[in-house]
């Protein structure tokens, strides 16, 4: 069971950062990060317009999605989390490190022991894939704003939509606000905490909506993706248990169009 769980004006970026990618690629991400490759190597296209929803100040994503995606958005509630993004954009003096987050992104895509210099280059990349840094709440219908409805070609939320609340409705709720950002006929690669009532940074602990399999299945299908092309994969993760999660769910369809 988790601690007493604490609202978001709680979150401190540079301590999330510090406690779940400041010192390697944890199991949970070196699950993740293949699957979005995998994801988009088989999708085997360029996507114009591309949203990251809910990416905290993380660039884990947006390093792994370079090579697929022409303009990249990235959305999050807190305006701490966007400033930590807007310094690694910069290339700012106080910019967090991802490189090994690149490194591994390589690695996946069967580069073998990429150097500093394709870590480098896809970094570079990146930053120059990067478009609006947008605050958003995936509470709102339109979480933003009703002219960005349907106007990307791929999203891509890891950890969020569940991570937010403690109840499945407003889980549920948020899930389908937030795919209304995808086109039809657009694609998504969704990450969620399996079965999670909270999840530990450093010595305090947010919510988490519990999400099993079948109701992320479920509730993807019933948001538009096409069910023939949904891909739902699970992956154990004991090492994570004291952060308050022992598995994850790996979510990738197509919106029908
Ligand atoms: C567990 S973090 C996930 C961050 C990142 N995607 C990752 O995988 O590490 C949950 C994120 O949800 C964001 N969030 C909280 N409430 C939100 C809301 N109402 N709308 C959108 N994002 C929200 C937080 O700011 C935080 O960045």
């Amino acid at each position: 069971m988790p601690g007493k769980i604490v609202g978001f004006e709680q979150w401190r970026a540079g301590e999330y950062f510090q406690d779940y990618y400041g010192t390697q690629v944890d199991a949970d991400e070196l699950a993740a990060i293949r699957f979005q490759v995998q994801f988009l190597r088989q999708a085997a296209r360029r996507f114009d317009r591309a949203i990251e929803y809910g990416s905290g100040p993380t660039l884990m994503r947006a390093l792994a999605a370079a090579p697929a995606v022409e303009r990249l958005d990235m959305a999050d509630w807190l305006p701490g989390n966007l400033d930590r993004l807007r310094q690694w954009a910069e290339d700012g003096p106080q910019a967090d490190n991802w490189g090994r987050f690149a490194r591994y992104a390589l690695e996946c895509e069967g580069i073998a022991a990429p150097g500093d210099e394709a870590v480098c280059d896809r970094e570079g990349r990146t930053r120059k894939m990067l478009g609006e840094l947008l605050w958003t709440d995936a509470r709102r219908p339109h979480p933003l704003g009703e002219a960005r409805n349907r106007s990307y070609d791929l999203l891509i939320s890891g950890f969020c939509v569940d991570c937010l609340t403690e109840s499945r409705e407003e889980w549920r709720a948020c899930l389908s606000n937030v795919l209304s950002l995808v086109r039809l006929g657009g694609a998504a690669i969704v990450f969620a905490l399996r079965d999670c009532a909270g999840y530990r940074v450093a010595d305090q602990w947010f919510p988490a909506a519990r999400v099993t399999r079948q109701m992320l299945t479920s509730a993807l299908t019933e948001c538009g993706l096409d069910p023939g092309s949904l891909q739902v994969a699970e992956c154990d993760l004991p090492s994570h248990a004291h952060q308050g999660y022992e598995g994850i769910l790996m979510a990738s369809g197509w919106m029908a169009p």
